[in-house]
């Protein structure tokens, strides 16, 4: 009798690194330099979309300190994913505080613009709520994969069509700590946790 071993689960684990914590810090400087240079200092109110976006704005709000611009910060949660790496259906609009009323200008942060379904509904809550001065900050696009029309006013990276994961983003909820970004590849035999 002949055993055949069962193929091992395709679980997805980390590749290679795209950006290393350096490379990130460089370009988030760039980001808050171009930021600056377009609003000049004061008061500048950020909507930021949960969960992926709370690394980067952490370190953008920081940055943008030191050149005088100072983040009032708001959040939504928002969804599209369920356990995986492919959006599971319409976005959701999670309990969320409300946002603080504001005339002025908003600046709306995510960590990456994929098919664009996010970036129109946080752009259709936010009207609703009577704000239309409004730009978008990114830290990564994804262009290929875009099914509504998106763009991005202020984007860190492009990248290729693959999974992202760290310094935010997540698969499952994991990853999110990385200090850098990696892509996730298919088919490892064990979960990476990513702890190195
Ligand atoms: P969109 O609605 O398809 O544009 O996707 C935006 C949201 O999907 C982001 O805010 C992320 O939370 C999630 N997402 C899209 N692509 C990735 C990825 O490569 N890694 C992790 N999360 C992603
Ligand atoms: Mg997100």
């Amino acid at each position: 009798m002949t055993f055949h071993s069962a193929p091992a689960p395709a679980t997805p684990h980390l590749g290679p690194v795209l950006f290393t914590a350096e490379q990130i810090r460089v370009r988030v400087d760039a980001l808050a330099d171009e930021i600056a240079r377009d609003y000049g200092p004061g008061e500048l109110a950020a909507v930021a979309v949960l969960k992926g976006s709370f690394i980067f704005l952490a370190d953008l709000a920081r940055r943008l300190s030191v050149r005088g611009i100072h983040l009032t910060i708001d959040f939504m949660s928002l969804s599209s994913y369920g356990a995986g790496t492919a959006p599971a259906g319409p976005v959701q609009v999670q309990p969320t505080p409300p946002l603080r009323a504001t005339r002025g200008p908003v600046l709306l942060v995510d960590d990456i613009l994929d098919t664009g379904l996010t970036l129109q509904t946080a752009r259709e809550l936010l009207s609703r709520n009577g704000i239309t001065n409004l730009r978008t900050c990114v830290l990564l696009d994804k262009p290929a994969r875009r099914r509504v029309p998106a763009n991005a006013d202020y984007v860190g990276f492009q990248v290729e069509n693959v999974f992202v994961v760290g310094y935010g983003l997540d698969y499952n909820d994991a990853y999110r700590h990385l200090p850098y970004l990696a892509a996730l590849v298919a088919g490892a035999s064990r979960p990476d946790r990513g702890t190195a």
